[in-house]
């Protein structure tokens, strides 16, 4: 357990230095796609991967990737995403990226003997979807999953697309196809397996420090825009305006209603931009985002045609112009059966009771789950806090995902788990 802990500790000092690197100066960590602060972090990251004898590269999407040079046995692919919410926690995604960087370091050092499989270190670029609104930029490449022109058009608060973020951070957004994952190119794909802490409290209120995903819920992005009539607010009759934000303030109450009401459902609008935007004008846009998430597809399909009419009504009703736009729909997705259930062996040998639970918050694996099979394990974090800078989790539980990690890797030495 000493050995353990000790690489927990360095897995955490990585952390803490990884959350000083961010594009703001308040203190707090905010690292969003294509940005400097990215930039820097895959330079420090990539030190890192290369110390653990990786071959490291950063792709045309900005991925960091590092992989054991070929030699004919498949790839397992460990990691997370280095992309932030704005004013984030420390865990989310560098948790399981820098897990993974100590599971390659122990793969150099012979700890797992003779493994069946190469292990590859990726460390997403998108996760979070902050910049242009679209999740799992990076790991979509990766997969290979479809990526077509109207997202390369999506803009950013200062007007910059995507195709012209691709380019700045280096790379063209018309190759991307290249970097998708190739199994020949591989000599086969084992999975992709991510650490990630909980960011909800069921481990915590189970007392158990990790656990291992059963399926990840399924999510739908829409942008909508009320469009009314900017307008004088002193002198304008109350009956006579066209107030946008008022619109989109009865909209974002009526959302809350809805999934108060409907078990299992969770819908959020966590952006909202107000034109012209002065205290003496009468609001003429109202903007924003809707996030609706179950691990029911056919409930949160229902919910989003029934949120969309909502918003129609409340438009017509106040005779506004409504904008409403899907930005992403990712179904619900099953971890790999065989992953997992290795997975959960690995769990039962620390000692720790099996806990396999959902997955509320979405994770690079569902965009990979379209080409490899795909597990997770989560580990418990303070207070079930996430997307918050006082997120936490202790050293003790990172040692334990750790040695989860390292049994899970000798079980694969031992023969490849059958995936799905
Ligand atoms: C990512 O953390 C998400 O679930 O939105
Ligand atoms: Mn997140
Ligand atoms: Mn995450």
């Amino acid at each position: 357990m000493e050995d353990v802990l000790a690489r927990a500790r360095v897995v955490m000092a990585r952390i803490e230095e990884l959350a000083a690197v961010s594009e703001t100066t308040d203190g707090l960590t905010t690292r969003t796609f294509g940005s400097e602060a990215m930039r820097r972090v895959n330079g420090i990251v990539g030190g890192w991967m290369q110390s653990a004898g990786l071959n490291v590269c950063v792709d045309g999407i900005g991925n960091l990737r590092g992989t054991q040079t070929r030699d004919g046995r498949p790839l397992l692919l460990l990691g997370s995403h280095l992309d932030t919410v704005r004013e984030a926690g420390r865990f989310d995604g560098p948790l399981g990226v820098l897990t993974a960087v100590a599971c390659a370091e122990a793969a150099a050092n012979g700890r797992y003997g003779a493994l069946s499989c190469r292990v590859g270190v990726v460390g997403f670029s998108d996760e979070e979807g902050v910049r242009f609104g679209t999740s799992y930029l990076g790991s979509d490449v990766l997969a290979g999953n479809p990526f077509d022109a109207a997202r390369l058009s999506l803009v950013d608060a200062g007007g910059v697309s995507l195709a012209e973020a691709i380019r700045a951070f280096g790379g063209a957004p018309e190759t991307l196809g290249a970097d998708a994952l190739d199994p020949d190119a591989e000599d086969g794909l084992v999975g992709y397996v991510e650490v990630h802490l909980e960011q909800g409290p069921v481990l915590e209120a189970n007392g158990l420090p990790v656990g291992v995903v059963s399926a990840i819920a399924g999510q739908s992005r829409f942008s909508f825009r009320f469009a009314g009539q900017a307008g004088h607010a002193g002198t304008t009759p109350m009956g006579l305006r066209k107030d946008a934000l008022a619109a989109a303030a009865e909209f974002i109450t009526a959302v809350e209603t809805h999934a108060r009401g409907d078990e299992g459902l969770v819908a959020t609008v966590g952006q909202l931009d107000v034109k012209p935007g002065a205290g003496n004008v009468i609001p003429g846009a109202a903007a924003g985002s809707l996030d609706v998430r179950s691990p029911r597809d056919a409930q949160r399909h229902a919910a989003c045609a029934r949120l969309r009419a909502a918003a129609a009504a409340i438009a017509d009703r106040r005779g506004l112009a409504l904008e409403w736009r899907e930005v992403q729909s990712h179904d619900a997705t099953d971890c790999a059966p065989g992953l997992r259930k290795a997975l959960a062996e690995a769990v039962g040998q620390t000692g720790c009771r099996v806990l396999e639970l959902p997955s509320g918050a979405g994770h690079d694996a569902v965009a990979l789950a379209h080409r490899l099979p795909v597990a997770m394990l989560f580990v418990r974090c303070r207070d079930g806090l996430s997307h918050h800078p006082l997120e936490s989790v202790t050293l003790q539980d990172v040692a334990i995902a750790l040695n989860v990690m390292d049994n899970f890797l000798v079980s694969l030495a031992q023969s490849p788990p059958s995936a799905r």
